[in-house]
């Protein structure tokens, strides 16, 4: 596999599975080493996705020396630390979403990426999908207008599990943090960064955010409404409306292949796009790409970018009352 990038992979849980699936039908790359807190969970994974070596210590990963990039799949909790960790030894980083907890721990991300000049960039895979790449093309071309309104919302009722990631507050607990990044990465990416913050949320027992809503109002008159639930399964569909029609994404918007587009007095256009491995080896083929032309960040998923969304979910938590510990 000559010229191939040499992938390692912390944290062999859920999400690492996915991504280890995809990375093996992605051409220029390949999973040669797995790192997780358990030497025989980390063999296992390798094993299971054809990696050659496998460490006990997430450090022993960050550390060797023949490894080009790695991919951060543990909770959100620990994406800060496990990212500074592979940036300090100049490992390039994919991170899983959200990047972090907070403004302040990717601004640490950031500046570690400038300070070694490595790439880093999180895992928002929605934004490398070709039906992204349509939204953006008819948005551009005008083909709804000028455009005023996104709606975006993402449900399901998960089991209570106070331990488990999903409402523990030291793993990053909390919908907004888990799920609503998808529906506000959608805002985020069409309106830009909202210069008002409406949110209300609904917090489980463990002080996390069982559901939260906000709404995002933007300098030109623009609005967003964003929702996540982790009480509920909602329809998770995504509607952007100008004033010369709308594009509606059908359920589950966040990874489809195909939109529909309605423009007022015409006939509905449907979109379809190309059959997906499972939509994790676009972002993958990005960070090739990325790695190939020397850049440290990806134009289409910035670290600005992620700043922004880091901030913006900094201001809901303030409104929601959700802190996590050290803040
Ligand atoms: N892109 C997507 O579609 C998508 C979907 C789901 C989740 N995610 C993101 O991916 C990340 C991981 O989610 P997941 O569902 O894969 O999580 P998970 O299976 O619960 O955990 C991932 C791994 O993290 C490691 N880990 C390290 N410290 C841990 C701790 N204190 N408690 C529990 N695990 C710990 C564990 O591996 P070892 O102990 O073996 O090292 C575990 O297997 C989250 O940030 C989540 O937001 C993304």
């Amino acid at each position: 596999m000559d010229g191939s990038k040499k992938w390692g992979i912390i944290g062999p849980g859920k999400i690492a599975a996915k991504f280890a699936a995809a990375l093996a039908l992605t051409e220029g790359a390949e999973l040669v080493a797995v790192a997780s807190r358990s030497g025989e969970r980390a063999r296992e994974f390798a094993a299971k996705f054809g990696a050659s070596r496998s460490f006990d210590h997430y450090w022993k990963l960050a550390a060797a020396p023949d490894i080009d990039a790695i991919y951060i799949a543990t909770p959100h909790g620990f994406h800060c630390e496990h990212a500074l960790l592979c940036l300090k030894h100049r490992k390039a980083v994919l991170c899983e979403k959200p990047m972090a907890l907070s403004n302040r721990q990717v601004q640490e991300m950031v500046s570690a990426s400038q300070d070694n000049k490595t790439f880093l960039m999180e895992a928002m895979w929605t934004r490398f999908l070709p039906l992204t790449g349509k939204l953006l093309e008819l948005i551009g071309e005008g083909k709804i207008g000028k455009l005023k309104y996104v709606r975006a919302d993402f449900g399901f009722a998960p089991p209570f599990n106070p331990e488990g990631r999903l409402y523990n507050k030291e793993l990053g607990g909390g919908s907004l943090l888990d799920i609503g990044v998808y529906p506000l990465f959608l805002c985020q990416l069409l309106m830009g960064e909202p210069s008002r913050i409406m949110a209300t949320a609904q917090l489980a027992p463990t002080g996390t955010d069982d559901s939260c809503v906000a709404t995002l109002h933007y300098p030109d008159g623009g609005l967003a409404i964003m929702t996540s639930l982790y009480s509920c399964q909602t329809s998770i569909t995504a509607e952007i409306a100008g004033t010369e029609g709308i594009i509606h994404i059908p359920t589950p918007w966040y990874k489809n292949d195909r939109l529909t587009l309605y423009r007022r007095g015409q006939e509905a256009e449907d979109f379809q796009f190309e059959p997906m491995v499972n939509g994790f080896e676009y972002q993958i083929r990005e960070t090739l790409r990325c790695l190939d032309e020397g850049l440290i960040e990806s134009p289409y998923l910035s670290h600005a970018f992620s700043l922004s969304m880091s901030r913006v979910m900094d201001a809901i938590r303030k409104q929601c009352g959700v802190y996590y510990p050290g803040e």
